[in-house]
């Protein structure tokens, strides 16, 4: 048995597609930094002994180390100790989560919201929970793998559709007699940065009387007037409801998004009509089998959503660091390609994986952090450094980021 792992294991490294872990942790710690150092919050961590700039996370807010935050985590401890003690169907839904809900509905402009504790146990619950044998799945090409996962659970026919085609699935939609149609599809592709045209797949929804899934992990948080995601930012819903131009007409979506990203925290939600909802808690697995997480997860959420209202300056600071490092990867001629993207997410494909490894370790000796992402989470020779911007970030950072990718060419 050991052979055999270690062949396979052989195999993973001479491929340059093994994993390596790192230790990492802030360089100081959030408790200590004076407000003059913000400069230092969410962005500067010791990676495995070595101080590091970081453009590697998805704390696209910079709140996981949020003061607000903080203080919400330990008063929450004190009143509710560490753990939510069971599932939340049995004894771990606490009246933190409860309001959670409540505010995550209000603020997506949904009727109502479940909270879990992970997005994979979102999606790898709520898929099932919505369709099964018989039914039919059409899934974006580039989705990611808990919605993939997710599908595969629930055993309904598998549809992939080429990314962002919606005339394919127009076509795979009209060629389907299944007896429930779910079209899944990720808001903002995690890889790629690039946001769905989810009013059009709505419409095409309306008219193959299919529902839509989207998965809104990168976009809650970054995208929408109001910090809402993807609904707001396409104007179909945000805070105060659905539009008037979507009135009566959401009752086909299921809203997906994930709280350990822009919210800071951790955690999942799925939201839209009350009886869908109520459907997917009384169904979903993970949901019904899994202990909470705690209510010192919860009520630093509650703080995020607070923090995103009253702090629009963050989001504004995030678009303007975006600008400044799409110009200046223009203008330094790089011989890799930032592919458009409106979000925080700012892809560069290098190509190979042994030269994306590469270029992430002359980032390295600089000490600058961006991680390789290479196949399976990428198609096979789009290996690329993943720029995950936050508003934790100063503007000198990013010129420092665009240094050093100009010594690493
Ligand atoms: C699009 C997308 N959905 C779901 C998840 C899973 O969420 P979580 O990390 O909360 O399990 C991720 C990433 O982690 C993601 O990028």
């Amino acid at each position: 048995m050991t052979g055999l792992f270690d062949r396979e294991l052989g195999q993973l490294h001479a491929a340059h597609l093994a994993r390596h872990r790192r230790q990492v942790q802030p360089a100081v710690p959030p408790a200590d930094l004076a407000p003059h150092d913000e400069a230092l919050r969410a962005n500067t961590y010791v990676i495995d002994g070595q101080t590091r700039l970081s453009f590697g996370s998805n704390d696209y807010l910079g709140l996981s180390q949020h003061p607000a935050l903080l203080s919400a985590a330990h008063e929450a401890i004190n009143r509710y100790g560490v753990g939510a003690t069971a599932s939340p169907l049995v004894c771990g839904h606490s009246p933190e989560h409860d309001a959670l809900e409540r505010e995550l509905a209000e603020r997506v402009g949904l009727p109502r919201a479940l909270y879990f504790y992970a997005g994979y146990a979102a999606n790898v619950g709520a898929v099932p929970a919505l369709v099964g044998r018989g039914d039919a799945v059409f899934s974006d090409a580039l989705n990611h793998a808990c919605l993939i996962d997710g599908i595969r659970l629930s055993r309904a026919d598998l549809h992939v559709v080429p990314h962002a085609d919606l005339r394919a699935l127009e076509q795979a939609l009209q060629a389907s007699t299944a007896r429930r149609k779910l079209v899944v599809t990720d808001a903002v592709f995690s890889m790629d940065g690039n946001v769905a045209d989810v009013p059009a797949l709505l419409e095409l929804c309306e008219r193959h009387d299919a529902w839509l899934m989207i998965d809104d992990a990168h976009g809650f948080g970054v995208l929408g007037p109001h910090a809402e995601g993807t609904l707001a930012h396409h104007g179909i819903a945000g805070i105060g409801g659905p539009s008037p131009a979507w009135r009566g007409r959401l009752d086909r979506l299921i809203y997906m998004a994930t709280l350990g990203k822009a919210a800071g925290v951790a955690g999942a939600f799925v939201a839209g009509e009350p009886s869908m909802v109520e459907w997917v808690m009384q169904k979903a697995r993970t949901y019904m089998f899994a202990t909470a997480a705690p209510a010192m997860v919860a009520a630093p959420l509650r703080a995020a959503l607070r923090v995103m209202a009253d702090e629009p300056q963050r989001r504004l600071h995030l678009q303007a660091l975006r600008q400044r490092l799409r110009e200046g990867v223009q203008s330094a001629r790089l011989p890799w390609t930032l592919m458009p993207s409106e979000t925080a997410i700012q892809p560069l494909v290098i190509g190979s994986n042994e030269d994306a490894l590469a270029v992430m370790a002359r980032l390295d000796e600089q000490g600058v952090w961006v991680p390789a992402i290479r196949p399976p989470t990428v198609p096979e020779g789009t290996a690329r450094l993943r720029i995950s911007l936050s508003a934790a970030h100063t503007g000198e950072q990013i010129d420092r980021l665009l240094q050093a990718l100009a010594r690493a060419t």
